[in-house]
């Protein structure tokens, strides 16, 4: 049977992050896979985990299951993180929350509900998205569409274009959706672009999902959730993912949450026990470590002010690295304007350079990046910005 398997390329990210450490060039930057990291090029633990994690091995007295939904606690704290204390659609006991392994977990049960619900739905996904949206939703056998996104000539949002193929879909359609930093282009919603979408959507009676995995590193915890808690506010159904991998650091513990919004407590237990059993049918239920971590966090009012400092400390370097690039680049007398950068949310930022462009940087530079030129801002640091953005200078020189 296996003779009918074909080798498939390695995962297009991922990947960079293997390639990168075969490297032996002492000067390599690794602007590839989206983890964050510190001044001195390290990916550290927080110093709240620490002390969760501390907590924890101290007090945890069992390991037995969590069950399907996962941890209460966690589900608690982390749909009020998202949503605002005092959210209408948790007043009115409208949500489901489960607990998941990832944002990539909460993603594709999410999906797996959706085509439950019905399996001949279209995901609407902007042009482009991050690349594993396409396999979690293909996955749970949904049709897929685009709607027009990022302007590779502004740097900016195509946003009446988005509009009209909105306008195009039909009544029930999915709108898959960043809540903030969009990846890969970092480019945005704004407060009012968001407003005019919600009425879009609401009227056209089109499901908002939204898929935040970035809250706290673009604007702010809740600058960054406002589109998620409007849609919340105005959508009878609705689907969110978030992630704790970047901003709790917590990449490898695999924690993340999937919401349910139903338009009323009867059918939220409804879409409960539909969301739950697909859970069981799936991974039966999630690792309990990062998701307790959270719980611990948010739960404690120090740890949550350390939590939140570490993470606007974060965020402001990621702002700070995004100026320093663009000043850079335009210091070595590069033609092109790399100035949108700044102006970019998050993470990511598209470099616009071609493909042969990024491998040249790959091969003569040691310098790794998608080859849709998508950088992780986060990645550099005041030892390899001047050396990223001479390196770019002469590649664009030719
Ligand atoms: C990324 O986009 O680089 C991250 O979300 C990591 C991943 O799993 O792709």
């Amino acid at each position: 049977m296996f003779e009918h398997l074909h080798a498939l390329p390695a995962d297009p990210i991922l990947n960079l992050m293997v390639q990168y450490r075969k490297d032996n060039n002492p000067l390599k930057v690794d602007l590839g896979v989206g983890v964050y990291k510190d001044e001195q090029g390290h990916t550290a633990i927080m110093q709240a985990v620490t002390a969760a994690e501390t907590h924890l091995l101290a007090t945890e007295t069992t390991k037995t299951y969590i069950g399907p939904a996962g941890a209460e606690g966690f589900n608690y704290h982390i749909s009020r993180l998202l949503l605002g204390n005092d959210h209408s659609a948790i007043k009115d006991q409208r949500i489901t929350v489960a607990q998941t392994p990832g944002g990539c977990g909460a993603l594709r049960m999410a999906a797996e509900f959706t085509a439950k619900c019905s399996p001949e739905t279209t995901v609407w996904v902007s042009d482009p998205t991050w690349a594993n949206h396409i396999p979690l939703l293909k996955g749970a056998r949904l049709n897929i569409t685009e709607y027009p996104y990022y302007d590779g000539e502004t740097k900016g949002i195509r946003f009446d274009d988005m509009c009209s193929a909105l306008e195009s879909a039909k009544a029930g359609d999915v709108v898959l959706l960043h809540g903030c930093c969009h990846n890969p282009s970092g480019a945005d919603l704004s407060t009012a672009q968001w407003d005019v979408i919600a009425e879009l959507l609401m009227r056209k009676n089109l499901i908002p999902f939204v898929d935040i995995a970035y809250q706290g590193l673009g604007d702010g915890l809740a600058e960054d959730a406002y589109g998620v808690r409007l849609l919340a506010d105005k959508a009878p159904e609705m689907l969110i993912a978030s992630s704790c991998s970047k901003n709790f650091g917590l990449y490898r513990e695999r924690t993340g949450s999937v919401i349910i919004i139903s338009p009323n407590q009867q059918q939220a237990a409804v879409s409960a026990s539909n969301l739950f059993s697909l859970i069981r049918g799936h991974y039966s239920m999630p690792p309990a470590h990062g998701a307790a971590i959270v719980e611990t966090i948010l739960g404690n009012a120090e740890l949550t002010k350390s939590w939140d400092n570490e993470l606007t400390v974060m965020r402001n370097r990621i702002l700070q690295l995004r100026h320093q690039l663009a000043q850079e680049i335009a210091a070595t007398g590069c033609s092109q304007d790399f100035s949108f950068i700044p102006r970019q949310k998050g993470m990511f930022s598209f470099l616009g350079i071609n493909k042969d462009q990024v491998a040249r940087l790959r091969d003569e530079h040691a310098i790794y990046m998608v080859d849709s030129s998508r950088i992780n801002i986060a990645g550099l640091s005041s030892t390899n910005l001047g050396y990223v953005a001479q390196s770019l200078s002469k590649v664009l020189k030719g």
